[in-house]
């Protein structure tokens, strides 16, 4: 199977280039299912369910989240009505929503589609290692499901890393989401599993981490909030990560992908001609 991941839409920037490319790029490389995440696309805080509708009608099979997950008070109740909207599955008992789905990819595969967020130096949710067991367990890769797809939603490298370890072989793809910023480690790990630590956002990089630079340089030179944080609104980067599966459900082939905006550009050669 051809999969793409998409790192976390930004504001209106973010939205615009995704929007912009999704469909080119699901018919150009024939993808067979496409995650976007979606924790920053409402103003930088959440989503909405306009926008996430835009997102799937644009090519998106799920959208993924992260700690924003319900900065948008109308996701807690709409989140429920929207199968392919997956929250972190690490969540207390009783949150809205689902933390894992397993969903039809158009060539009638079945895919599923986990989000887990990590515990260092983010709120303490339930252990991501224990949960994803249990996911994983429910619907293992090559019985349950035709591919795996894991969102893992932390600040530290070494815990993305560590959890990376822990699901290969039993993932198609373990990517790394919430630092915003791409890093250039995108391999197959030993045991089959596609992974990188962290896929970067989709949204202008003039900024940091999405937002509009003045006033976090403010907040932290100052150490004053003196307004909102609002989302950059420049020529935004999409950035994700391609892979095909094998018979297996494995990684064969993995590379990240970065469109527009203001870094180099790049793009999987194995899907080309
Ligand atoms: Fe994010
Ligand atoms: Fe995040």
């Amino acid at each position: 199977m051809r999969l793409l991941f998409i790192g976390d839409i930004v504001g209106r920037a973010g939205r615009a280039v995704l929007l912009e490319h999704l469909p080119n790029l699901r018919a150009r490389w024939k993808l067979d299912f496409v995650v976007v995440n979606g924790e920053n696309a409402a103003g930088g805080f959440g989503i909405t369910e306009a926008i996430c509708e835009d997102f799937l009608a644009a090519g998106a099979d799920a959208v993924t989240l992260g700690n924003h997950a319900f900065d948008q008070k109308e996701a807690l109740v709409f989140i429920e009505r929207q199968p392919r909207l997956i929250r972190p599955a690490n969540y207390p008992k009783g949150a809205p929503g689902r933390g894992a789905n397993l969903i039809e990819a158009a060539n009638g595969a079945k895919v599923l589609v986990v989000n887990m967020m990590g515990r260092l130096f983010m709120d303490a949710l339930d252990d991501p290692f224990a949960r994803i067991e249990d996911e994983l367990a429910a619907c293992p890769l090559g019985v349950g499901c035709d591919a795996a797809i894991v969102d893992f939603h932390a600040e530290a490298t070494s815990e993305k890393q560590a959890f990376g370890y822990f699901v290969d072989g039993r993932v198609s793809l373990c990517v790394g989401t919430h630092t915003h910023t791409p890093t250039a480690d995108a391999r197959i790990l030993s045991r089959g599993a596609g992974f990188i630590t962290e896929v970067g956002m989709t949204g202008d990089y003039e900024s940091v981490i999405g937002m509009e630079k003045d006033e976090p340089l403010r907040r932290f030179v100052r150490k004053i909030p003196s307004g909102r944080l609002e989302p950059a609104v420049g020529a935004a980067t999409l950035c994700g990560v391609a892979v095909e599966t094998g018979a297996d459900g494995l990684a064969k082939k993995i590379a990240p992908l970065r469109l527009g905006g203001r870094l180099t550009p790049a793009e999987p050669d194995f899907w080309n001609g």
